[in-house]
């Protein structure tokens, strides 16, 4: 996977789907027992170091299929570079990770492009690549990993477009004529580009009104349960957290501190999990969520 330091282009392409690699198959139901084997994404003990700054060591967090799991943590703590070591587009230094049903490391070449064009990703910096419009960036993954005729491929963002309910006139549209919410929508397209199973989004409602981001959750839950995705998804947004999140892993001290539900977070003895979850900002929101019962 390419990525580029190019500020007008995207950090990467977004990715796609085929069946040739192992763990194929739909998502499990809701309340399926989970085990190691529904794990889509498995990260153990992984250790990820810029010289001596040791940023995340030995994390170990596990994302299970069908789920929409949110990442949280104070920022600089590392969420972005768990989600780019994932990726591969940063070293680590030791630890494991299983991605669908296969180890990265010890994969074939050929057998991991395919588990790439198995995985969708919207980055926190760099959604679209702006010299090219809506159309032709949610083509950008389907030239790259499919033969398609540019009538298919056409057809295909189309589908796409309506998907993330962008009207058919962005298509044609380039980035810096799309509002905020518009060039969400288009990078979420891209990165659903070639059908994945597992998507990567990172901090995807930042920078858009309540209600935009409130529309937005609606549809990655809608996508969820629609397309059978996973989705992994870094988020600052509490809204997010309550409202669409099936379970929560907060990274403190280099590692995941928590995971589990807003119940299991709101029970936790941290100052700073306490803060996030207690703090002005999540009471409101409590409170909105359960009238009459707030959660303290
Ligand atoms: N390529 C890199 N080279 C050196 N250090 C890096 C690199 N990428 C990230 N870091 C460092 O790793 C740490 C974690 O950064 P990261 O971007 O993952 O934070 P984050 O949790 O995503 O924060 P935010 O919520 O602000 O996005 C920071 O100290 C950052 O400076
Ligand atoms: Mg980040």
């Amino acid at each position: 996977m390419a990525e580029s330091n190019d500020t007008t282009a995207p950090e990467t392409t977004a990715r796609g789907t085929t069946d040739t690699t192992p763990d194929a198959g739909g998502a499990a139901p809701r309340d399926a027992k989970r085990s190691e084997r529904d794990a889509i994404l498995a990260v153990k003990d992984l250790t990820v170091a810029f010289g001596s700054n040791v940023v995340l060591d030995k994390l170990t967090l596990d994302v299970y299929r069908g789920e929409i799991l949110g990442f949280v943590g104070a920022s600089g703590t590392g969420k972005s570079v768990l989600m780019r070591t994932v990726l591969r587009l940063l070293p680590r230094q030791s630890g494991s990770i299983r991605i669908l049903g296969a180890e990265y490391d010890k994969v074939s070449e050929e057998e991991r492009v395919a588990l790439d064009t198995r995985l969708g990703v919207l980055f926190q910096h760099g959604a679209l690549f702006s010299a090219l419009t809506v159309k032709e960036n949610i083509q950008v993954p389907m030239r790259e990993y499919l033969d398609l005729s540019q009538e298919m491929m056409d057809d295909l963002a189309m589908l796409k477009i309506a998907l993330v309910g962008l009207k058919p006139e962005a298509a044609d549209r380039y980035p810096s004529e799309l509002s905020g919410g518009m060039i969400k929508r288009a990078a979420l397209a891209r990165a659903l580009a070639l059908d994945p199973d597992l998507v990567f989004l990172d901090e995807p409602t930042s920078g858009l009104d309540p209600i935009g981001a409130a529309e937005f959750d609606d549809l990655i839950a809608k996508l969820r349960d629609t397309l059978g995705l996973t989705v992994y998804m870094v988020t600052h947004d509490l809204d997010s957290l309550f409202s669409v999140c099936d379970r929560i892993a907060v990274l403190g001290k280099k590692r995941v501190l928590v995971e589990g539900t807003i119940d299991d977070m709101l029970a936790f003895d941290d100052p700073w999990v306490q803060s996030y979850f207690r703090g002005k900002r999540a009471r409101s929101i409590v409170r909105d969520e359960t009238p009459g019962e707030a959660r303290q």
